[in-house]
């Protein structure tokens, strides 16, 4: 009984994996007071592709998930996002 519940679980966390989408944001650019937020909100498991983007001016740019506590968010992979000026980059997520 209890190996069938857990090939139950694993079945449905195999099927959300698959679900997962990669995102993938490479050589974008933000400037001026560009405020933006890129990440899984409500509890998504896509995987971001941080790559490679620059920001300048007063933007406000946050590369990471936004999801409700008990939601554990996936690992992204950041590489090489530049601020300059007095632009303001995380790199994190917010549970
Ligand atoms: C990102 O920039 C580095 C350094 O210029 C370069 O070596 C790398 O190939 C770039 N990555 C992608 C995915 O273009």
């Amino acid at each position: 009984m209890c190996s069938i519940i857990s090939i139950v679980l694993l079945l449905i966390a195999f099927s959300n994996a698959t679900l997962a989408k990669n995102i993938w944001y490479y050589y974008h650019h933000w400037s001026d007071n560009d405020i933006v937020h890129l990440g899984n909100t409500n509890c998504g498991q896509d995987i971001y592709h941080f790559i490679n983007n620059t920001c300048d001016g007063n933007a406000r740019i946050r590369l990471g998930d936004d999801v409700p506590g008990g939601c554990i968010p996936p690992t992204h992979v950041y590489h090489g996002n530049i601020a300059s000026g007095n632009c303001q980059l995380f790199e994190a997520s917010i549970v």
